[in-house]
């Protein structure tokens, strides 16, 4: 093999050589046992090296020492069944110039058939700018999910001190009506607090896993509501439902009404009372939200129009698409939702 200047017509490039030597990347002939056989204007450029003088060194010499040992094994596997391939999948690969210093790279290998045997084709691509970019977007990624979660937390904080405070002034009062809506102001932003403590409790940030969200909002919406001599027990049987920040408020309201009707209505005279929750999934992207007691019953005629709550858990049904119905039970009621797909973009207003 010539080497360094083959193919030239009288000092002139002929029409594939001009390629080989012009490619804009490095570019190797190597043969089998790891010798570099060409090397075009650019390898000599990138490397740091002079015209024609990487020709004849191994490609060990190219790589970074650390990896060398191991790449020798590689060449042998890669000669056993040569084909087209990236080199190193998944690796973050080296090159190494004259001067020692490295830069990452990607490196493509193309095996081919020649006159004077196989040889591989190795396409070298300097990566370091798209690694740079790569990380620039990584920490940008990073600062926002940080930025993202430290809302969560003070809007999941704002509204704790908001209930907190009807709370607060619920104790200045011993007006009954006055104490019953400070008291479900207070129930009502604190399903809403629990949202956002749930969204930067989780790594996507973007959605609330809502058995998990359902089961503390009942359990804690049972810890604090005053049954007054009543011993309510809470079960569950709850399918995992992912939901947004936009499904999870109007759905963490609606369960808030459903559970406070509940502890408020269905066992009035009575010493103990099971509640259930049930959350199925139905269809692809729906879900049923169910809660049960085995209180009293509705009366007949509990609707839209009956009270502030059912008002509300209707408005907010409409908005997520679905349906609510209290539907009567043989002991008790099933307060249910349903929605037959769970889809982005559904806005909160209950103005
Ligand atoms: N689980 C239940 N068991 C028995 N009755 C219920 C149940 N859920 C709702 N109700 C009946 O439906 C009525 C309307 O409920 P709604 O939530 O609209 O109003 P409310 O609870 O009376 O007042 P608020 O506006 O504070 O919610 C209730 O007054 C109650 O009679
Ligand atoms: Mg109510």
């Amino acid at each position: 093999m010539d080497g360094g200047a083959p193919g030239r017509h009288g000092g002139r490039l002929d029409y594939y050589q001009l390629i080989f030597e012009r490619a804009p990347d490095p570019t190797f002939v190597v043969d089998p046992g790891g010798r570099i056989d060409r090397a075009n204007d650019q390898a000599a450029r990138v490397f740091g090296y002079g015209a024609g003088e990487l020709v004849g060194l191994s490609v060990e010499d190219v790589i970074p020492e650390r990896f060398r040992a191991r790449h020798v094994a590689h060449r042998a596997a890669f000669w056993s069944g040569p084909r087209l391939r990236p080199m190193g999948q998944g690796l973050k690969l080296a090159a190494r110039r004259k001067d020692g210093s490295e830069f990452p790279a990607d490196i493509m290998l193309s095996p081919i058939a020649t006159a004077h045997g196989q040889l591989v084709l190795v396409v070298v691509r300097d990566v370091t700018e798209r690694q740079l970019a790569e990380q620039r977007l990584l920490d940008s990624l990073r600062e926002k999910e940080a930025l993202l979660k430290e809302i969560h937390h003070r809007v999941k904080n704002n509204l704790a001190v908001m209930s907190s405070l009807f709370y607060l002034e619920s104790r200045h009062t011993q007006d009954a009506t006055t104490l019953k809506i400070l008291q479900e102001s207070q129930d009502r932003v604190r399903a809403m607090a629990m949202v956002h403590e749930a969204l930067y409790q989780t790594d996507s940030l973007a959605a609330v896993d809502f058995a998990e969200y359902a089961r503390s909002l009942c359990d804690r919406l049972l810890g604090t509501y005053r049954t007054e001599g009543v011993a309510v027990r809470l079960s569950s049987a709850l399918e995992p439902v992912q939901v947004t920040v936009e499904q999870a408020i109007p759905l963490g309201l609606i369960l808030n009404e459903m559970m406070t009707n509940a502890l408020k209505h269905a066992f009035a005279g009575r010493r103990a009372g099971e509640v259930r929750l049930q959350l199925e999934r139905v269809s692809p992207s729906g879900c049923e939200l169910s809660l049960l007691d085995d209180g009293v019953g509705a009366p007949g005629g509990a609707g839209e129009s009956s009270g502030f709550g059912l008002r509300l858990i209707h408005l907010l049904a409409r908005q997520l698409g679905g349906e609510f119905e209290l539907v009567p039970l043989a002991r008790g009621t099933q307060a249910r939702l349903r929605v037959p797909a769970l889809t982005p973009a559904v806005t909160v207003d209950v103005a």
